[in-house]
This record gives structure tokens, C-alpha cells and sequence, in this order.
């Protein structure tokens, strides 16, 4: 079939996660998207697709939506909606399957995200598209020219790297390790899995509130975040419960306990190749001692201690980000791909 679908064609409902066709669907349909788009980036865990449907963190609104043709699922749309702070946002994730483009199916889901945000009081959405792959010039990226085309604006540019631990140096590792901590003095690392320890959980709460602001974001419209001991519980408890493995670490001030920074690392269920770099913060008042350094090598030896098989840490960052993505080059970051943050508001 050629041409633009017509509304009998394609049907858009709400993911009910105990209908096991329609979530096997919405599943492939996301692998084989990322087959196309990406390849060597991780395709989505069906076991966390199915989780994250079940048990979705408190501290957002999340909606799932599947655009539906002849039973399968041709295209998705997944609407990311703060529940605490940042009210005024919704953060979008939308796709089509490789084999449905042009048809106009992403538009209609893109109608649908603007009509549920302003329905949910949400006036700001932000959806991400990858502008380039850099051993693959040449590579088809339709997201950019779709959301330009629908009135979305570049509001920040991110490139995302991966670390492949196989090609690891651990002699230069060990080596930036240890001058690092000749620049540390006075600070301790604390390391753990899934629960972040009782003392430290405050400070951990005031390092993630600071991700939303402190990290360069470009136009992005992101507002202060609220963050404490409780949101800290929920969330990790939310991740336990899917099976997702937590790999942390902080450091803190050996005199006073004050927590100086934070990072973490999480692998999804079933995964046994790729794990996710999350967070990583120093608080202002104690950088410039290498504290980042530490703690991003001493996390990444954690995760091969917990698991030793897995290939791959992807992470992003801000292009303009240099002093985070100094680091993540010397523990072997590579680039993989620029992707472009689009925002629109909504009138
Ligand atoms: C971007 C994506 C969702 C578009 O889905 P789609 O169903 O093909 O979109 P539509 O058919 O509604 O396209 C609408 C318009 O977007 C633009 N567009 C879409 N793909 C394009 C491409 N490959 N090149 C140039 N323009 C393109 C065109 O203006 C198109 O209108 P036209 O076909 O009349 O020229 C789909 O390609 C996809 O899933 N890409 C990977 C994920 C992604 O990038 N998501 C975007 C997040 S903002």
C-alpha cells in the first residue's frame, strides 16, 4: 500500500499491558526500529518494555500508546509527563516501524502527543531525533526532518557514546585512578547495588535534584527538580522490582560525611551486552579534584565485578559538555552518534 493511511487503516490505543499480542507487537515493532535506525545501539529489553508497563515510577505520569493496522502494531508513541516538579513538560518518545514510513502514521501520533499534553496541563514537549552516525555518514535519519516539519525546534544537541569494556586499557586505568586520588585528599568512595545506604541518601537526593539544572541543556525549558529521601526509595525500589541491577557510587567528605558527587549505572533485565550509564554529578563546591574521574572508573570496575560479560556502557551528554566528556573519552567513551533534543511549546 502506497500513500497516506486513512483513519480506518490504522487504529491508536492505549497499551493495555495484559493484552500479550499487542505488547509482543509494540515490542518487535521497537527492535526492529532500532535495527534499522541504529545498529550496535542495545534493542529494548521485551522483559522491561513489559515491566516499565506494570510498574511505571510514582514520580512521573507515564502514557503508552500503539497505532495499530490488521492486529500489529506499525508505530508507538510514549508520553513521559513529571509528576513532582516540571509540571509544564512532557517528554516524548514516538516511532514508527521502518516498514509503515511516510504514511502519515507519525503524524498522527505526533497529533495525539500534543492533545494529551495539553489535556495533562503540559504546555512544553521535548522529543529527541538522531541527526548523525559517525561511522555510518550517509545513514537515513527521517526523525529530524519530521519533527522540523511539525514546528519542533533544535533546543539542545547531545552526542551519545559507548564504551566497549573488551578494549578497555586496565593499566592506564589503574594509573589515572590513583593520580586522581593524589588530587583527592580528604574524600572517601562508597560503593553499592539497588539501595542506596541510609546515611548517604539525602545527599543522593540533592546530587539528582541538581542533574536537571546543573548539566548544560542548552533551550531546553527544564525547571528545578524535587528530590528527597522518599523520592530516592521509591525510585530505586520501582527499578529493584523490574529487575533492573543499580550499580552505584558516590564520594563524600571523610570529616563531615557531606556527599560531593554521585554516579550510577543501570542494566536491564535479561540484558547480557550493553548497560546504561546514568547520572553522574559533582557538586560545584567540590570540583576540580578529580572526584568525577573517580567515581566514574571505580563504578565501571564495579559493574564487571557484578557483571563481567556485559560489552558495552552507552551514556550521553551535552556536545558542549567538555569537562564530562574528557573523562568519559580517557575511561574509553567513543562517539556513536549526535542526536538532536527538539522542543516546541505549545500555543
Ligand atoms: C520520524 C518518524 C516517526 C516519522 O514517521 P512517519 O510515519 O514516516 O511520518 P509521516 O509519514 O507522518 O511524515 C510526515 C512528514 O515528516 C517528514 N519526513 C518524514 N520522514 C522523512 C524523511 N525520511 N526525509 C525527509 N522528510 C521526512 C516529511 O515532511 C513527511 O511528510 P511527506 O511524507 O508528505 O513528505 C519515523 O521515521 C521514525 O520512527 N523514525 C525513528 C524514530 C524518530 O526519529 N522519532 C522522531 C522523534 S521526533
Amino acid at each position: 500500500m502506497v500513500g497516506n493511511v486513512s483513519s480506518n487503516d490504522v487504529g491508536i490505543v492505549p497499551i493495555d499491558p495484559m493484552n500479550d499480542g499487542l505488547v509482543r507487537s509494540w515490542v518487535d515493532t521497537q527492535i526492529a526500529a532500532v535495527r534499522h535506525d541504529i545498529d550496535g545501539f542495545p534493542r529494548p529489553s521485551p522483559a522491561l518494555q513489559r515491566l516499565r508497563l506494570l510498574l511505571p515510577l510514582s514520580s512521573y505520569r507515564v502514557e503508552r500508546w500503539a497505532a495499530v493496522a490488521d492486529g500489529t502494531v506499525v508505530g508507538h508513541l510514549g508520553i513521559q509527563m513529571p509528576a513532582k516538579d516540571n509540571l509544564h513538560m512532557a517528554e516524548a518518545d514516538l516511532e514508527v516501524h521502518p516498514d509503515w514510513r511516510r504514511r502519515g502514521v507519525g503524524t498522527r501520533l505526533l497529533e495525539l502527543l500534543e492533545e494529551r499534553a495539553a489535556v495533562n496541563g503540559r504546555d512544553t514537549v521535548i522529543s529527541y531525533a538522531v541527526d548523525e552516525i559517525f561511522d555510518r555518514p550517509g545513514t537515513d535519519t527521517p526523525g529530524k526532518h519530521f519533527a522540523e516539519k511539525h514546528g519542533y525546534a533544535v533546543a539542545d544537541t547531545e552526542i551519545c557514546r559507548r564504551n566497549d569494556l573488551t578494549k578497555v586499557d586496565d593499566d592506564d586505568l589503574a594509573r589515572r585512578f590513583a593520580e586522581a586520588w593524589e588530587r583527592a585528599g580528604g574524600y572517601e568512595l562508597v560503593e553499592w547495588t539497588v539501595r542506596t545506604p541510609e546515611e548517604l541518601v539525602d545527599g543522593v537526593a540533592r546530587m539528582e535534584a541538581r542533574m536537571w539544572t546543573d548539566p548544560p541543556m542548552g533551550e531546553l525549558d527544564i525547571r528545578p527538580a524535587v528530590y528527597d529521601a522518599e523520592r530516592i526509595r521509591a525510585e530505586e525500589q520501582s527499578l529493584a522490582d523490574r529487575g533492573q541491577l543499580t550499580v552505584a557510587a558516590a564520594v563524600r567528605r571523610v570529616d563531615s560525611g557531606e556527599v560531593a558527587g554521585y554516579t550510577a549505572i543501570n542494566v536491564d533485565p535479561g540484558e547480557e551486552e550493553f548497560a546504561w550509564q546514568d547520572d553522574t554529578i559533582v557538586d560545584p563546591a567540590h570540583r576540580g579534584r578529580r572526584l568525577g574521574t573517580i567515581l566514574k572508573i571505580a563504578n565501571q570496575r564495579q559493574l564487571r565485578r557484578y557483571r563481567p560479560m556485559i560489552r558495552y556502557v552507552v551514556t550521553w551528554n551535552a556536545e558542549v559538555n567538555s569537562h564530562m566528556i574528557d573523562i568519559n573519552e580517557a575511561v574509553g567513551y567513543r562517539r556513536f552518534f549526535r542526536e538532536l533534543v527538539f522542543q516546541k511549546k505549545l500555543a
